[in-house]
């Protein structure tokens, strides 16, 4: 792997990230300090990257895609624009996030569309949250902070912070917290539930879930 080279990218020269030669990074694709861009990974136009990602191999990063600091995009994952990822996000093996809710290749006088005939919608996913592996996620939606998407999940519907989503389509079956572990609800404290990893406390109301604030020490 190349240190702070990006193959098409002149910029990339000066900075602090590495790149497998055959990547095509494009030169107008900015990329944080200490990412990885591994094989054949393709990151187009206009594209941003924080710092600390991980790009697979295989894996597309769309024209003008927001991706924050610390996010991992897994061997062959499919991030078509306009789509946005919050600091944290992980993209598991072979996900895709589309962009076009009705696709055709044609008019319906035949004629081939163009990149202007037809209007893309993006996915956005919230900082923490996890796509697990070939899952789809189709735009446009959004997946809120720290939820999770189980392996093969086709995604149709906004998915609340801290959801465990799974199927076709992705239904909530429960509750994750910070750690990515399943919440057990506290006995006899109703809409409390409990991390059994690492303790921490949220609560549900109203079908949402948010962490318990914890009262700063006197
Ligand atoms: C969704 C997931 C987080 C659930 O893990 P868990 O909390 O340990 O859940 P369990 O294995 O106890 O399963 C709970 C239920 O969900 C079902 N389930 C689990 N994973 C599922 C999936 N991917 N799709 C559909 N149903 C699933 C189980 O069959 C079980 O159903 P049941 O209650 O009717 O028996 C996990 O199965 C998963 O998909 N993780 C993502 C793995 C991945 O893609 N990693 C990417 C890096 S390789």
């Amino acid at each position: 792997m190349l240190a702070g080279r990006a193959g098409t990218s002149r910029k990339a020269q000066h900075v602090n990230y590495r790149v497998q030669p055959t990547a095509q990074v494009d030169e107008s694709a900015e990329i944080g300090a200490g990412s990885s861009i591994w094989e054949l990974a393709q990151i187009r136009e206009g594209a941003k990257l924080g710092e600390g990602c991980v790009v697979g191999r295989g894996a597309y990063v769309g024209s003008g895609v927001r991706i924050g600091d610390n996010v991992k995009l897994q061997n062959f994952a499919l991030v078509y624009e306009p789509a946005e990822l919050g600091d944290g996000v992980f993209v598991g093996p072979a996900v895709v996030l589309t962009n076009d809710q009705y696709p055709r290749s044609v008019d319906p006088d035949g004629r081939q569309k163009r990149g202007g005939d037809w209007e893309a919608v993006g996915v956005k996913v919230a900082e923490g949250a996890s796509l697990g592996a070939r899952s789809v996620c189709v735009a446009p939606v959004r997946i809120g902070r720290w939820a999770m998407v189980a392996a093969g999940a086709v995604v149709t519907k906004d998915v609340p912070d801290f959801a465990l989503v799974v199927g076709v389509p992705a239904r909530r079956i429960g509750w994750v917290g910070r750690s990515g572990v399943r919440l057990v609800a506290r006995e006899r404290e109703p809409g409390v539930w409990e991390c059994p990893q690492s303790g921490a406390v949220y609560e549900e109301e109203d079908g949402a879930l948010r962490e318990q604030r914890v009262a700063p020490a006197p």
